[in-house]
């Protein structure tokens, strides 16, 4: 059997996109779990006319409504957000049951989309979180910085986001965190830009690496490199985007990581907020204050074309005498687990 085709997970980066969040009212599963197979034929709908401006849409699903959609199987790894409290710094865990990441090189197909979306989904959903989020100049946040420059490239990049045969009955998917971050950018444009590179570890106009021995341990690059006790380096994709009001002086950076695995960016979160060792935390977190944070499965394309229906979870595993496959010991990085300093 082929391999399930993930969403549009992998897309270049684009020069919009829309972040809609959405919780689930009680009572509208049977609409919501209809009204997801129809994602796919919207998307079609809005973006086939105009194809050089690639729109596409990928949906994920949080952990409660998940149970409520389509109770059991799961996938192995999803659970709820569970934030993170370090001892100056905290990343807070916030409602949402659905993501909608739409993504096009103009915002208008994005804004059709959404629109399209929220009007199939009905009253059921309700969006808690929008945001318009766009491309600054060279791919740079609102710090400056050129982001997204080591993301993983090509099978790469595929094997780091897409889940295979550790979850079979989930391949295909993948799991993704988003968090809206609202910079202080008057503390953080009174740096010297020499500081803001430590804070980083890369140089600001050029975006080259500090060496590893010239990056502070509490610098951005110290703190988000993952490698295990075998050596082996985990790396996540990230499309992060700049948006913000400048009538309300809110400059912010929507960021967004997929992982097949979300112990990976959950140890990234652990070393930002907590520090690695415990201490240095994130230079950057003292400019950028977390506001939202969630995390979702992203089925595979088949799936949200043809969701199954609500099937109730079998007995226990440890009443069948099998292993529990909630928790699988293959694939676990053996790196989770510290989310309180
Ligand atoms: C305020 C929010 C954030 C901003 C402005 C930001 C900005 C940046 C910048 C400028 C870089 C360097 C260039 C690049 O490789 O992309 C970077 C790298 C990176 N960031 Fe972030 N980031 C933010 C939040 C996060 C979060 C929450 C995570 C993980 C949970 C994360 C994970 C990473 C990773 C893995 C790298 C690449 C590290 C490497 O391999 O060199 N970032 N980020």
């Amino acid at each position: 059997m082929d391999a399930p085709e993930p969403q549009a997970v992998l897309t270049p980066l684009t020069e919009a996109a829309i972040f809609l969040v959405l919780t689930v009212k009680d009572g509208a599963e049977d609409a919501i779990r209809d009204a997801l197979s129809d994602v796919s034929g919207l998307k079609r709908s809005v973006g086939f006319r105009i194809p050089e401006v690639e729109l596409t849409c990928v949906a994920g699903i949080g952990s409660e409504l998940w149970d409520r959609l389509f109770g059991a199987p799961r996938p192995a790894r999803l659970h709820p957000f569970p934030g993170f409290r370090g001892n100056r710094h905290s990343a807070p865990a916030t409602p949402g049951d659905l993501l909608f990441h739409i993504r096009a090189h103009h915002f208008d197909l994005c804004f059709e989309l959404a629109q399209r979306l929220t009007d199939r989904l009905g009253a059921g959903a309700e969006v808690v979180d929008e945001v318009h989020g766009f491309r600054s100049f060279d791919e740079r946040d609102l710090l400056g910085f050129v982001d997204g420059t080591e993301n993983p490239d090509g099978g790469a990049a595929f094997d780091a986001v897409v889940v295979g045969p550790e979850d079979p009955g989930f391949a295909g998917g993948s799991y993704v965190v988003v968090q809206k971050y609202l910079h202080d950018l008057g503390a953080w444009d009174a740096l010297p830009v020499e500081a803001q590179e430590r804070a980083i570890g890369r140089t600001k106009l050029s975006d080259i690496e500090f060496a590893d021995e010239d990056k502070p341990p509490n610098s951005h690059l110290a703190l988000n490199t993952i490698v295990d006790e075998g050596g082996t380096q985990h790396q996540i994709m990230r499309f992060n985007m700049p948006f913000g009001e400048v009538g309300k002086r809110e400059f912010g950076t929507y960021f967004i990581g997929y992982a097949k695995n979300p112990d990976v960016i959950e140890q990234m979160l652990t070393n930002m907020f907590i520090g690695r060792p415990p201490g240095t935390s994130d230079r950057i977190l003292d400019f950028s204050r977390a506001v939202t944070g969630n995390l979702f499965f992203v089925p595979s394309a088949e799936f949200l074309d043809d969701p199954p229906g609500f099937a109730a979870a079998e007995p226990a595993s440890d009443e069948r005498g099998e292993p529990d496959a909630a928790s699988p010991d293959d694939g676990s990085l053996g790196i989770g687990g510290l989310r309180q300093g």
